[in-house]
């Protein structure tokens, strides 16, 4: 019996945005008005852990990008092809309820962002994700990323290393 304490889906029109409340208002409000837009104009995927009570506990979103070869730390830019960019998948949001902040579900949704990314057929190089402040970029420096030199709040990981990714996806099925 699958006991992951958490739903994984795509958001869709069943589930309640209302009630989520994560300590970002950025997030929240994104998540209540703008996020629809984004998904009907395909500049958006966005990805729901919904908590046994059927509220949202946590969501993120991921988009097609590229970074610059330039914008890479030159020891891994110089291990590229030299194209002027290249792909990736943006993490453009992740948000935790804040009752269930610190149980373990930012990383799974990380992990599960991570495993998407890396197991599409449409190649990326890396799961890029533009964090707020230093404080959220922290979260992903604990989790391997690395910051873009001249950008600090724009982290990377190369997605040919996550075998070395602590992956935490059994509290989500
Ligand atoms: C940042 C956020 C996504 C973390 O989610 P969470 O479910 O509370 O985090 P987890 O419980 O999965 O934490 C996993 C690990 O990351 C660490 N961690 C969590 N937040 C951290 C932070 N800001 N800085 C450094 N480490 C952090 C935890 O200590 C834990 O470490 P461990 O595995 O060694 O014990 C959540 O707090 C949140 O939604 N914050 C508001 C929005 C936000 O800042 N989003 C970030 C993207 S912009």
């Amino acid at each position: 019996m699958n006991q992951a304490p958490f739903l994984l889906s795509a958001l869709d029109s069943k589930h309640n945005r209302n009630d989520f409340k994560s300590s970002s208002e950025a997030l929240n409000h994104y998540l209540k008005h703008q996020v629809n837009q984004d998904i009907r104009r395909r500049v958006a995927g966005c990805f729901v852990a919904i908590h046994q009570d059927q509220r949202i506990a946590g969501y993120y979103t991921l988009a097609s990008a590229s970074v610059r070869l330039s914008d890479l730390p030159s020891s891994i830019g110089k291990k590229l092809p030299r194209y002027p960019s290249i792909p990736a998948v943006r993490m453009g949001r992740l948000a935790i309820d804040q009752e269930f902040e610190g149980k373990g579900l930012g990383s799974a949704l990380l992990a599960d962002a991570l495993a998407k990314a890396a197991s599409s057929e449409i190649a990326a190089f890396a799961l890029i994700v533009d964090t707020k402040d230093t404080q959220a970029a922290r979260f992903y420096l604990h989790h391997g990323f690395i910051a873009l030199p001249d950008s600090p709040l724009t982290l990377f990981l190369a997605l040919a290393t996550l075998k070395t990714f602590k992956n935490d996806t059994q509290k989500i099925k």
